[in-house]
Parts: structure tokens; sequence; C-alpha cells
């Protein structure tokens, strides 16, 4: 399947989504680290950079992603910056995901007052995504893509970890995007170990019954 933000370079978020973010980036005080997870083309990492428009003063940008979505598509992120006035050397680009490159930011104090989780969106890796959330600042937001039908992994970790954890709260969901606060500080990890082992179970359990829904399906067709 050909997608079609490796054409178009374009964002793969709605409109209304965009705007929220942009919102959200605009009218709120962010200076410390943003951090993207799951860029694609990078088409709304350049719209989230570029809503900061003095470089001299904008937070520090990171991004992670495996760079396998297709063929070139580092090279396709670079071009996009820069077509869009941003130097890509800006930027810090982490390839692979959050198990190479969280141990190594909480080592060295890294601080993020905006993180957008769009990479995986089955249970385990989202929640594994989620622990970034230890490294927000209080006042920060952490926004989740894809929070619809079609991927329940990303609703159910959402929901599990609002629901042990009152420091963060829902602000809004616009389109299929989740948009939460960071409201005080924590003093425990938004996400344990056994949450962890909990959401691989989940997410075998769904695998598993999608399966048999399917099975079923065809038989009653047959
Ligand atoms: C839905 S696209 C991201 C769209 C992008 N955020 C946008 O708004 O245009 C998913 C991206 O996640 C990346 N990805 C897949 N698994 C990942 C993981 N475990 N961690 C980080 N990124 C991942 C893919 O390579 C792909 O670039």
């Amino acid at each position: 399947m050909v997608r079609a933000s490796s054409q178009t370079l374009g964002s793969e978020c709605s409109a209304n989504e965009r705007q929220a973010l942009a919102d959200l980036l605009r009218e709120n005080t962010l200076s410390a680290a943003h951090l993207e997870i799951g860029t694609a083309a990078g088409g709304t990492l350049k719209e989230l950079i570029n809503c900061y428009p003095e470089p001299a003063t904008r937070p520090d940008f990171y991004v992670i992603d495996p760079f396998t979505y297709y063929p070139d598509q580092f090279d396709k992120v670079v071009r996009n910056l820069r077509s869009a006035g941003i130097d890509p050397g800006t930027v810090t680009f982490w390839e692979g995901t959050t198990h190479t490159y969280l141990t190594t930011a909480r080592r060295d104090g890294i601080r993020f007052d905006f993180v957008f989780i769009d990479g995986d969106h089955r249970h385990y890796p989202v929640m594994v995504d989620l622990q970034w959330a230890d490294l927000v600042n209080p006042g920060g937001f952490i926004c989740l893509h894809d929070r619809f039908e079609k991927f329940p992994g990303v609703g159910w970790a959402i929901d599990d970890v609002l629901s042990r954890n009152p420091e963060y709260e829902l602000v809004t969901q616009v389109d299929t995007l989740a948009i939460l606060k960071k409201t005080r500080p924590t003093t425990v990890p938004a996400v344990r170990y056994r949450d962890l082992i909990r959401a691989k179970l989940r997410q075998r359990l769904f695998k598993h019954a999608r399966s048999i829904r399917k099975r079923v399906g065809r038989n009653r067709a047959a």
C-alpha cells in the first residue's frame, strides 16, 4: 500500500487535529523540549515547529521513528523540513523506538512540555510510549493520535493510565486526537512494569478475538 504522505509529504492528521495542536502550542508557554513519536514524512512535525517562527527561541524538538514506514522515509522528512524553511539539523532524530531512548533521556535529565504519540497504535507499544509521561513537566501536554475504534489500543492505554494517575487529565478530544495534561508533579511512574505486561496480554487477547470474529464471519458467509 502506498501511503499518501510518502507522496504528498503532508500530515496524516486532519485539519481539525492540526489546528488543535497548533492552538495548544501557541496558547501555552511550552519552553521545554517537544517530542513526536512517529513522524511519517514530517508533515505534522514541520507545522509544529513552525508554530515557533523564531528559531532562536524555539524549544528543542525530538523525533522517534524507526524510519521504515516507506523507502527513503528519513530523506523525505529532511526534504520536507527544508521546504518549510526549517534546518533539519536543529531536530534530534532518534532512529528506533521508545525502548532504545527512554533510559538515555532519563539519564540526561531531558524534560518535555509536549509529547505527541503517533507511532505503533497497538496496546503494548502505546503503553510503552506513555512512559514518556514521567519526563513531562507539570503543565505540559501528552497528545495521542488515532483514538478511535480502528485502533482500540490507543483508547485502552489512555483510559488505563488516566484511571490510575489522577495527576493527568483528558483536556479534550478533537477528531481522533486526545489531549492530556499533566496537572501536577508525580511521585510514581505513570506506567509500571505490570501495566506493560497487562498491555501485552490485552493486545494478544484482542488479536485472538479479532481472528475468531473473522473466522466466524467467513463460516457464516460460506
Ligand atoms: C501514523 S504515522 C505518523 C504520522 C505523523 N505523526 C503525522 O502526523 O503525519 C506512524 C509513524 O510511526 C512510525 N512508527 C511505527 N512504530 C513506531 C514505534 N514503535 N515508535 C515510533 N515510531 C513508530 C512509523 O514509521 C510512521 O512513521
